[in-house]
């Protein structure tokens, strides 16, 4: 295929030689409504190119195919059957991937994480078709990995069937840019496109689709190049930072058995405990001290993401930054440490399916009242949004603490309907068992 072309590129281009003018959304008309304080702030591209793809970048029975043949050359780039763009994020795609397939109890691989550890796709791959199961991997932060042969392996390559990538995170796309990758035929395309339709939006963002086509054609072009040279400023980081004390870098010692199969050496994972602060603190500090944000930060560690957009600065900064926060890191006030619950304590005993659970009449109680009953609602603290309670689950004393002590250190908690502190008044969402 020509991956000089730019399907979706070349049809904003033309509607706007074209001059177009639109009656129907969105309601700024390619800028022209805009306040121009708003502009002024975010250029004037952002509106210009907002353009719908039915009766502007395509006719209205999208005739041209432009988005499905930018689609079929996504696909092309990383050798799937079929790719479908997705404008609602991963966190739609994987739920979308999820019902196309998965009956009740089923699981899906998250590969990478956001710490940079990935799982032995080959292997969990080889036990689900050996049983005719398909395979899904939430794929999120390895949207680049096909693009250089010394990155971990990615999902398709390795025998996954539906991959779901978060072109954003990693690559060169806006955020909210997600694609579905389909292999093999345990997955009926028809169907996966369907489960995306229920649950997407009609109004797919333009700016989506022209940032997921520009990036394929840049990384088809060009990836080679700019990974390996990031690959390479990767390296020259660690080793920087394996030089600092007080910082312990996450490094290949965790690709062992019953450890990581691979790692990306794109994500730094440092812990900072060393230093007698949490990762909250330390990239609080760096915000504040350095305006430095670090990817993200939990009790332990802050993570952070080399891409192929750093630089020789981006790289200084970075290095400088984390060199003055071990030598000023002795006046970060100390704090209480989070009680880090053990590993089988993140695997409660579940009492009732999620959905009867978050379907349930439940009331709110106190989050230590909360113990032995059965939760309604997710708590996933971020990073890394893995739930360490969901639906259906019983609340263990571990976790509460984990979760008590981990807000009183600056945890977040996203999803939880009240904050979770211990003398929050409203309190959990508990079902009524
Ligand atoms: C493993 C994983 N999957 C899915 C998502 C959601 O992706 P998105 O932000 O594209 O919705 C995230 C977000 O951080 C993630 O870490």
């Amino acid at each position: 295929m020509d991956h000089s072309r730019a399907p979706v590129l070349e049809a904003l281009a033309a509607f706007q030689e074209r001059r177009d003018v639109v009656y129907g959304p969105p309601g700024h008309k390619q800028g022209r409504g805009a306040d121009p304080r708003l502009v002024e702030l975010t250029g004037e591209g952002v509106f210009a190119s907002d353009a719908l793809s039915l009766n502007g970048r395509d006719d209205r029975r999208e005739s041209q195919g432009v988005v499905s043949q930018a689609e079929d050359l996504m696909a092309d780039a990383v050798g799937t059957r079929k790719a479908f763009f997705s404008t609602c994020g991963s966190s739609l795609s994987v739920k979308a991937a999820v019902i196309s397939v998965a009956g009740p109890g089923e699981k899906l691989l998250i590969s990478p994480t956001d710490w940079g550890t990935c799982a032995d796709i080959a292997g969990t791959a080889e036990v689900c078709h050996a049983f005719g199961v398909p395979l899904i991997v939430d794929e999120a932060w390895g949207a680049h990995l096909p693009f250089h042969p010394d990155l971990p392996s990615w999902g398709t390559d390795a025998g996954a069937d539906v991959v779901v990538t978060s072109v954003h995170k990693t690559g060169g796309a806006i955020e909210q840019s997600s694609v579905f990758h389909l292999q093999g035929d345990l997955v009926n395309p028809d169907v996966l496109k369907e489960r995306e339709d229920l649950l997407g939006t009609t109004s797919s963002s333009a700016l989506v689709h022209l940032t997921l086509d520009g990036w394929r054609r840049q990384v088809v072009e060009q990836g080679r190049e700019l990974l390996g040279s990031a690959l390479e400023r990767a390296a020259r980081v660690r080793s920087a930072v394996d030089g600092i004390d007080g910082l312990d870098l996450v490094g290949r010692e965790v690709v062992r058995p019953q450890g990581a199969f691979d790692l990306d050496p794109l994500a730094l994972t440092i812990d900072v405990r060393p230093l007698g602060i949490s990762g909250y603190q330390a990239g609080d500090w760096l915000r504040a001290n350095c305006h430095v944000d670090a990817g993200s930060a939990d009790a332990c560690r802050i993570g952070v993401r080399l891409t192929h957009a750093d630089d020789d600065e981006t790289e200084r900064r970075l290095v400088e930054s984390l060199r003055r926060l071990t030598a000023e890191s002795g006046e970060i006030e100390r704090q209480p440490e989070t009680g880090l619950p053990q590993p089988g304590a993140l695997e409660p005993r579940t009492a009732m399916t999620p959905r009867d659970a978050f379907f349930a009449r439940a009331e709110r109680v106190p989050i230590q009242g909360a113990v032995g009953r059965v939760v309604a609602e997710l708590f996933s603290p971020y990073p890394p949004g893995v739930p360490v309670l969901a639906p259906g689950e019983v609340v263990d004393q571990q976790v509460v603490d984990y979760l008590t002590t981990g807000a009183a250190a600056g945890m977040l908690v996203p999803d939880a309907a009240d904050p979770v502190d211990e003398g929050a008044a409203r309190g959990r969402r508990v079902s009524a068992r």
